[in-house]
């Protein structure tokens, strides 16, 4: 293919770079536009706009492809756990079985957070919304520990990417059990990962914890599913602000309030909220698929549909089969629950749905399962910025050692052209 291309502006002829990834996808690098024509693209919201070039996470939305470093999320799902999936995401490998015990045991050396944090996390107010409280206390930790990170140095890397993978579960957990009115706990450092996870969230003070296998594979999966999506908004915001030299975790706390939007990673709660609604309402799903479907209503299905995947959402396959396990093992029986099972069978059998290749999307299941959990719906966000956590930090350390340049849009401006000044009696 031609490495070039050509656009001719006002009988000007300028030569633009051809760039081609390495699964073919082709970009117009358009970085010296202004130099040579002075002219800048205008994209709002970037959906056409590659902002860099990475080898971190593929993705193809026709096709309902997603892969991390070259591996297919199905069977990253099945056969890895997350903390093998975090290693290949940061460092661009699967981790060798010592380097994965290495980072198991640099994980829970740092899993310890200094007391007074717990003095910031008591001093909010129980009814804070806990992605806010989670961002706040993700840039407290910078307090704690303020030696900036130098990204030339290897091992002050890793060290910071360990604190933060470390510690970030624990303050998740908290949390959790602060809004519970549960005593915040520390880990347990004889436990993996995920079951760790469990156990930080889910034990009582006055009962033995017995881990439930289903929960934690359940939990492992919806952890890997989420942890890398390319470069949507939260992963963006990440990159620029970790762009202008702000520190591993600013850049972390950053990406956390990207997340919170509703638009982004709140749309799982969103999913609760609708079927408690409908389920308030008498539980008529067929009221509200007809509504779902009349375009005078703003009313939509939420957790159906995807702007990237047209055809089927690769991670709702892989979760849908984790809720069922979960609804199955733990003996949950939800009228809420059943009223997503319904809308979810009527809406695969109906033809507006079909014919608009309107599937469930990965927020659809997990909002299910985090709810048979008696994980509360404000809570649903924060597991997603645990999950999503390794895939913000590969981002972070990939932009820093390419070493990219500070993130600076530029803008077509339509206000006022150059006017006098106005003496403020004359106004
Ligand atoms: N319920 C009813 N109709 C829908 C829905 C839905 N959830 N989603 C799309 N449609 C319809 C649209 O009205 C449109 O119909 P038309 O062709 O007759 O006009 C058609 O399907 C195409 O929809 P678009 O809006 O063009 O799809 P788009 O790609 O812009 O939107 C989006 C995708 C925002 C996800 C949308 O499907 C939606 O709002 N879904 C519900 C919210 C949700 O679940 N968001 C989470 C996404 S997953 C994530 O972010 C991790």
């Amino acid at each position: 293919m031609n490495n070039k291309a050509t656009i001719n502006i006002n009988d000007n002829t300028h030569d633009i770079d051809i760039i081609t990834g390495s699964e073919k996808e082709v970009a117009l690098d358009i970085s010296k536009l202004r130099s040579d024509a002075n002219l800048i693209t205008l994209d709002a919201g970037f959906k056409n706009t590659g902002s860099c070039q990475s080898a971190i996470t593929f993705l193809d939305g026709e096709k309902g492809i997603l892969r991390y470093r070259g591996y297919s999320i199905e069977e990253l799902a099945e056969k890895a756990d997350f903390l093998e999936v975090a290693y290949l995401l940061i460092f661009g490998e699967l981790p060798t079985q010592d380097q994965l015990n290495k980072l198991s045991d640099d994980i829970k050396e740092r899993a310890i957070i200094d007391e007074d944090l717990r003095i910031i996390l008591n001093s909010f107010p129980k009814s804070a919304h806990p992605m806010g409280i989670l961002s706040s206390l993700t840039s407290g930790l910078v307090a704690f520990d303020p030696s900036a990170v130098d990204i030339d140095d290897e091992e002050d890397m890793y060290d910071a990417i360990l604190n933060l993978l470390a510690k970030i579960p624990v303050l998740v957990a908290w949390v959790y059990r602060r809004r519970k009115g549960l005593p915040l706990e520390y880990g347990d450092t004889s436990l993996g990962y995920v079951e760790n996870l469990a156990k930080m969230m889910f034990q009582r003070p006055n009962k033995e914890y017995i881990q439930n296998k289903t929960v934690v594979s359940a939990l492992n999966k919806l952890l890997i599913l989420h942890a890398d999506h390319e470069q949507n908004c939260s992963t963006s915001t990440v990159r620029i602000v970790g762009s202008s030299h702000a520190g591993l975790f600013a850049s972390i706390s950053a990406g956390i309030s990207a997340l919170w939007g509703r638009l982004h990673g709140g749309a799982n709660q969103a999913v609760i909220e609708m079927l408690e609604a409908i389920d308030s309402d008498g539980g008529d799903t067929k009221k509200y698929m007809l509504k779902a479907k009349d375009k005078t209503d703003p009313f939509r299905l939420m957790g159906f549909g995807h702007r990237v995947y047209k055809n089927f959402d690769p991670r709702a396959k892989i979760i849908k089969v984790a809720a069922d396990e979960v609804l199955k093992d733990l003996g949950i029986n939800d009228p809420i629950l059943d009223i997503a099972k319904g809308l979810e069978k009527e809406a695969l059998e109906d033809k507006y749905f079909v014919d608009r290749k309107l599937y469930p999307n990965v927020d659809f299941y997990s909002g299910i399962i985090y709810k048979a959990l008696d994980i509360p719906a404000e809570m649903f966000t924060v597991m997603f910025a645990l999950g999503r956590l390794p895939g913000w930090v590969a981002h972070w350390r990939e932009m820093r050692i390419r070493k990219e340049p500070i993130g600076r849009p530029r803008q077509v401006y339509i206000g006022q052209t150059h006017r006098l000044f106005s003496d403020i009696k004359s106004r």
